[in-house]
């Protein structure tokens, strides 16, 4: 396991503790303990990333009042949420659950995460990421990523009055998530080499930035993000309960730990009684933690070239991966890669239901359809799929590997497609 250097910021006082009232950091392999602050995401003994744990003892959610107030999205969970002084919002969260109805036979429901403003659930994690950076008067947003953190940073960033600057893979990533960051006003810079290069150039910065707390970062190793991001799992209770399965899209692997922590959060507040079983999939290309599953390894097997269709998950060192493997080991479940052509085929099937998802949601359809085929999932489970980005993020993926186009100049033509 790499050693990270872990920097916990030189911020004090009451603004910061308030904010972090009820967390305590935990360091889930040595179990060290540690006071929250904004910067401090990795264990100064073992390295490894802390949980944010939340003392529900001291949370009383009042299920009616969230109930009235859904459509404020994410921050009607604000109870068990970082309690900032200023939030940066554009209502997201709040995203439909819809059960599929014609391409399966299952009882199978689609988390429409594509809905959010940026079109992507990352919009959950940055609301809350960036309303910290604000409340404690950073300046500057710093993120890697492969397309959606950078759209999401970009927006929120420029709704809280903050810089942003963003590192992606040059070429690497779909064009609509580019032309979002740019549009939403971010310095992009391109740099050569995947997701992985980019993130490390970043954390190497802002090594150098040292405890100069203007710079905030919030890629997935700030565990503040995901706070926000497991407020899909409260959302998923309050429309159908606890389902027998979720499954999700895995990169860097911070989102299917957050799910799966918003769900632990629900049965520790006597919510459920009862666990769904946490399915991750990967890409064949770019399946480090998945193919480690298969193989009966303890870690993963790390690769410098991911490849894949599916570029918002092409991720070869996904640095939340033991976050992600005790999700799904303690929740019972499992790891599976698809291929870029199931990904593509699921794609479609979702595009019969009128639902649009980019390349990297679609593996969930894909790993669904692969799972009932060879026994493992049956008709009556019932299965959600976390959709986490929306299909116009990747245009060009769409018309040169779904499309079915004509071209006529006749109304006989055209009645011959009618047939
Ligand atoms: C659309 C989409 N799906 C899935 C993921 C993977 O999420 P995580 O990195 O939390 O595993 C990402 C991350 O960029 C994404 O953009
Ligand atoms: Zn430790």
């Amino acid at each position: 396991m790499p050693r990270r250097s872990c920097t916990s910021g030189d911020l004090s006082g009451n603004k910061i503790a308030s904010i972090f009232r009820r967390y305590t950091l935990v360091c889930p392999r040595c179990g060290r303990e540690y006071e929250p602050t904004p910067f401090r995401f990795c264990c100064e003994h073992c390295g490894e990333l802390l949980d944010a744990v939340l003392d529900l003892s001291r949370v009383s959610i009042d299920l009616e009042h969230i109930r009235r107030n859904r459509n404020v999205g994410v921050w009607a969970f604000r109870d068990v949420l970082p309690q900032v002084s200023h939030v940066v919002s554009l209502r997201e969260g709040n995203t439909p659950l819809l059960k599929l109805e014609n391409v399966v036979d299952g009882k199978v429901y689609v988390k429409y995460e594509g809905l959010n403003p940026t079109g992507s659930f990352k919009d959950r994690g940055m609301t809350v990421g960036v309303s910290i950076a604000k409340s404690i008067g950073a300046r500057y947003i710093i993120v890697a990523s492969t397309g959606n953190t950078a759209a999401s940073a970009a927006a929120y960033s420029s709704r809280g009055g903050l810089s942003c600057l963003v590192v992606v893979p040059h070429g690497g990533i779909a064009k609509g998530k580019l032309a979002q960051a740019v549009l939403y006003g971010a310095k992009v810079v391109e740099v050569e080499g995947n997701f992985d290069r980019a993130l490390s150039l970043v954390l190497d910065t802002l090594r150098k930035v040292g405890k100069d707390n203007l710079v905030y970062l919030l890629n997935s190793v700030n565990v503040w993000r995901l706070e926000g991001q497991k407020t899909t799992a409260y959302e998923i209770f309050l429309d159908i309960g606890v389902p027998d399965y979720v499954i999700v899209p895995v990169g860097n692997a911070g989102n299917i730990y957050a799910i799966w922590k918003g769900f632990m959060e629900l049965r520790e507040l006597g919510l459920i009684d009862k666990m769904p079983r946490m399915i991750g999939v990967q890409a064949e290309g770019a399946a480090p933690i998945a193919y480690a599953w298969q193989k009966g390894l303890s870690e993963p097997l790390f690769t410098d070239n991911p490849r894949t269709v599916a570029s918002a998950i092409r991720i070869g060192r996904p640095v939340n991966w033991y976050r992600a493997w005790r999700a799904v080991v303690r929740s019972g479940g499992m790891f599976l890669t698809v291929s870029d052509e199931e990904i593509i085929e699921a794609q479609k099937l979702l595009g019969k239901e009128g639902i649009a998802v980019e390349p990297a949601s679609a593996t969930t359809l894909a790993a669904y359809v692969k799972l009932r085929e060879s026994g493992v999932l049956e008709r009556d489970d019932v299965v959600v799929l976390i959709a986490t980005g929306h299909g116009l993020k990747d245009p060009d993926i769409i018309l040169t590997l779904n499309a079915e186009r004509y071209r006529v100049s006749e109304p006989e033509d055209l009645l011959k497609l009618l047939a």
